[in-house]
């Protein structure tokens, strides 16, 4: 199996946890746009989608589904989103496609996070994949030497500006052995919008594509 069909696999397998007259949280990049699709051959059984980046409702209103403000929903089943690197405790590194906060914002109101990844995206160690961290523009200097004090080699994304207006570090040659506390550190750095760990709230169900067919992790 090709690493797309086996994204493709995993995409089929997340529209059974989609709930009839429900409200999908719906994640960004090239895992989830299998999901998009996949979705729009159920668009008359559920309400709609919130999304968590201007790609993915752009391709979400492209197929007939309605796109809703997550002002406006109090509460999601299910978010179904890929990951860039993920470890047996479902913790991730996401923001690979610059996403990351608002995805982030959505997973965190979802009951259940469903990650759909092939199995390329499972490590034993978070850190390989450089960490995406959002930062406001004019902090941008400030915030990569905070990050240089704890360890990380920050190199500013060129020619990225998020949906949100502002840009991305990514911090290579980090070795994350402990997830949350680095996550809450990067938090802690005035001018950062979001890390791309998601080890607080990491993912409640894991979906993986393999030569054998989807593996479910729960
Ligand atoms: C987007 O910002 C990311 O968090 C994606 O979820 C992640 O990069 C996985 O993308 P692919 O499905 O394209 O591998």
């Amino acid at each position: 199996m090709t690493q797309d069909e086996k994204k493709k696999a995993v995409a089929m397998a997340a529209v059974s946890y989609v709930t009839p007259d429900s409200i999908i949280g719906v994640g960004t990049g090239s895992t989830v746009n299998h999901f998009i699709d996949a979705l729009a051959s159920m668009k008359n059984d559920i309400q709609g989608a919130v999304s968590s980046s201007d790609a993915s409702t752009a391709r979400l209103r492209a197929l007939g589904i309605e796109v809703f403000d997550l002002n406006s929903v109090s509460e999601l089943d299910i978010y179904v989103d890929g990951a860039d690197e993920i470890t047996e405790h479902k913790q991730m590194i996401k923001g690979g496609g610059a996403a990351l906060t608002r995805e982030k914002i959505v997973a965190a109101v979802a009951k259940q996070f469903i990650c759909i990844i092939d199995d390329t995206k499972q490590v034993p160690v978070l850190g390989k994949f450089p960490l995406p961290v959002e930062v406001i523009p004019m902090a941008r200097s400030y915030v990569a030497r905070e990050i240089v004090k704890l360890g990380g080699d920050p190199v500013y994304r060129q020619n990225v500006v998020t949906d949100n207006g502002n840009v991305i570090l990514d911090v290579h040659n980090l070795t994350i052995l402990e997830p949350s506390d680095l996550e809450r550190k990067l938090n802690n750095i005035v001018g950062v919008v979001t890390n791309g760990l998601f080890a607080m709230r990491g993912a409640d169900v894991v979906l993986v594509g393999t030569d054998n067919g989807v593996e479910t992790v729960k």
